[in-house]
This record gives C-alpha cells, sequence and structure tokens, in this order.
C-alpha cells in the first residue's frame, strides 16, 4: 500500500495567509498540517509516500519534509502543477502507484483517530475503493454516502437536497489501481475540475464494491481561518505537553501549557492552556495568552491578551489590547500607535485579509 498525499490546490478560502505559502503548511499547535497526515500515513505502516505539488509553495513543501526520512517515510514529488481537481490530482499518481493500492489523503485534513481501520477495512475485502465517511449535521454541505448493513456504498450524492443519510465524504479514501481507468473515463464537472466523487461513482456503475468506514474521532477540513482555529482547539486539547522552557517565578502558567525548552515566559505574565509555545517564543511581562491558543517560533508578545487565536511565527506583538479568534501570519508586527497624532489605527494589510476593529 502507498500514500498519495494531496498537497496542491489554490487555497483560495485561506487567504492572505496563502498568498506566500502553501496552506498545508500552516501550523495547527506548532505543527505543520501536513505532518499529521505524515504520521496517519505512517502508523498505517505506509512509508512510501508520492506527495502531489501544485502551482505554488512547492520549494517550502519540499524543504519541510525533504526525502521523509526524519518522518521516517520515502517521499516521492509529483508536480501536479494547477489544481484541475481531486481526481486530477491522484491521476497524476499513477506512474507512482503502479499496480499497488493507495491511500489518497488530503493534505489539509485532520483526523483524530488516523486511517488505520480504513486501510485494514479495505484490505479485508476485495474493493475497488474504500471511502472515510463522517456524520455531519448538515449533509446538504457535503458529499453524502449511502451504505448498505454491511458498510458497503450503494450510492453517492454531491451536496444533495434531500440527503439519504448524514454520512459525508471526508478526506481519506484509499483505491485499487483501477481508479486510473475511472479517472481517465470522467469529464470535468460544472466548477471544471475531475471529481473524486465521480471517479468513485464510474467503479460503483461498473459493479466494484466500495468499502466504507466511518470516522468517529473529531475531523477538520483546515481549508478557511476560523478551521484552523478549531483544529488548533481539539489538537491543543489532546496533545502531550513538554514544560521545558523557562518561567519566571511570578509568572503564572495554568493548565495544559506545552512550552519549548528555548521558549521564556516572563514576571508577571499569565498563560492560561490548553497553550502551546514555540521555540525561541518570549512571552513578555504583563501578557496574557489564553485558552486554545498557539505562539508560533521566534515571537515577542509584550502587554497583549490574546486566547483563542493561531500566531504562526516569527512575530511581534507589543500593545495593551486585546486579540481574540484571529489567525496572524508569518511576520506580523503589531503594536501601540500610542499618542501620536493623527489618532487612529495604522494598518499594513495584505490582499484578502479580513478585520474587525
Ligand atoms: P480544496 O480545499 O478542495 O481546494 P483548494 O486548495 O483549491 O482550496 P480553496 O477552495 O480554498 O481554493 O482541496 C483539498 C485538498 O486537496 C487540499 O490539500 C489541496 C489539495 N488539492 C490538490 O492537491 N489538487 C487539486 O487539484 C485540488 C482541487 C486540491
Amino acid at each position: 500500500m502507498k500514500g498519495v498525499l494531496l498537497s496542491g490546490g489554490t487555497g483560495s478560502r485561506l487567504r492572505p495567509i496563502t498568498h506566500t505559502g502553501p496552506k498545508q503548511l500552516v501550523p495547527v499547535a506548532n505543527k505543520p498540517v501536513l505532518e499529521y497526515a505524515i504520521e496517519d500515513l505512517k502508523d498505517a505502516g505506509i512509508t512510501e509516500i508520492g506527495v502531489i505539488l501544485g502551482h505554488k509553495g512547492r520549494d517550502e513543501i519540499q524543504e519541510l519534509l525533504g526525502d521523509g526520512s526524519s518522518y521516517g517515510v520515502d517521499i516521492t514529488y509529483i508536480v501536479q502543477g494547477n489544481p484541475l481537481g481531486l481526481a486530477h490530482a491522484a491521476g497524476c499518481a499513477k506512474d507512482f502507484v503502479g499496480d499497488d493500492d493507495f491511500v489518497m489523503y488530503l493534505g489539509d485534513n485532520i483526523l483524530k483517530s488516523g486511517i488505520t481501520d480504513l486501510v485494514h477495512s479495505f484490505e479485508a475485502g476485495d474493493y475497488g475503493a474504500g471511502i472515510a465517511l463522517q456524520e455531519v449535521e448538515d449533509p446538504q454541505a457535503f458529499g453524502i454516502a449511502d451504505v448498505d448493513n454491511a458498510g458497503n456504498v450503494t450510492e453517492l450524492i454531491e451536496k444533495p437536497d434531500d440527503p439519504p443519510t448524514n454520512l459525508a465524504l471526508i478526506g481519506m479514501y484509499v483505491f485499487s489501481p483501477i481508479v486510473f481507468d475511472a479517472i481517465e473515463g470522467i469529464e470535468p464537472s460544472w466548477r471544471g475540475e475531475l471529481e473524486i466523487t465521480d471517479a468513485i461513482q464510474s467503479l460503483l456503475d461498473d459493479g466494484q464494491d466500495i468499502d466504507s468506514q466511518v470516522v468517529h474521532g473529531w475531523w477538520k477540513d483546515t481549508g478557511r481561518p476560523e478551521d484552523i482555529l478549531e483544529a488548533n482547539r481539539l489538537v491543543l486539547e489532546d496533545m502531550q505537553l513538554n514544560r521545558d522552557g523557562q518561567v519566571a517565578s511570578d509568572a503564572t502558567v495554568e493548565g495544559r501549557v506545552d512550552l519549548d525548552e528555548t521558549a521564556t515566559i516572563e514576571a508577571d505574565a499569565v498563560v492560561r492552556g490548553p497553550v502551546s509555545i514555540a521555540e525561541g517564543t518570549v512571552i513578555g511581562s504583563g501578557t496574557y495568552v489564553g485558552p486554545y491558543t498557539s505562539i508560533g517560533p521566534n515571537s515577542t508578545l509584550e502587554g497583549i491578551h490574546i486566547e483563542n487565536s493561531v500566531v504562526i511565527g516569527e512575530s511581534t506583538i507589543q500593545t495593551s489590547g486585546q486579540i481574540v479568534d484571529s489567525l496572524l501570519g508569518r511576520g506580523a508586527d503589531i503594536g501601540s500607535a500610542d499618542e501620536d497624532l493623527p489618532r487612529g489605527r495604522r494598518l499594513v494589510v495584505g490582499e484578502n485579509s479580513q478585520l474587525k476593529l
């Protein structure tokens, strides 16, 4: 079994963060989203992984993952270029996959319970494909599967008005290599993409059995800023903690706090977990870092009250205000306007930024 990890795409819903880098490298609890997928593949015994690269961010992804050896896997890079759809991305991996079965994993998705059950269930039968499903509250917004008592898929419906189930397809699939014939036979959808659901439907139409596995732990597609914050909350709840950094004797550190050994919490700072603070970061005096916050590397915070937020890193935040529910890109510099005239907020804001003042 091989792995195909999709790291292309446009990432338009995560602009401006994705103007300068791929969304799969946005950190959740101070770890790039893509690394969670690599770990899930490895935990399922999959060490030969093809990473699909899009038209931007290729260098950064290759710089992070290298040849995979630091993760105990073997990585081959496959260039898709323009995002012509999930089935197109899978099709780009045809030579890499050869005659093997493979897991296709969307590189911006995070799953609490991993993919081992999905892989085992697929391997236990003779299936053309296996899909991961999760119960959702708004099935009208998803691709939905109908399944029989044995878990075999009987029908796939994209964003149904009248959903037969609330079981949504999530971002992990297992395929036998016959899917490549199915991909060659499908046409682009109304949005101009080769849809993976159309390829699976074509397998069904050809009489292939399609397995399904309902995933019970949380699953998050990190496509939008609010999704990053939610994924960050979910991962921080569960993460393993180190408390190796320096904490001043009169600082207050409560709850689940992960503190890198090179990070510092200075006097009179209050950090209330779950929180993750990365290497080289200084939480200065008078700063409050509240629950569900990750502060990336080499950042300096002073005076700010911040909670339920992700600071990607290399940032300076020196002001007495409050920041909540926010995603701050790398190198963000936030200070005080003090008493300078004219009074007002001074902003240098990237294209497609969202501010609530
Ligand atoms: P999406 O989130 O559906 O697509 P996107 O990245 O274009 O996002 P947006 O709608 O915000 O513009 O993609 C799911 C995952 O699959 C994501 O990790 C990107 C990847 N992908 C590819 O690698 N190639 C593709 O052609 C597409 C459409 C997605």
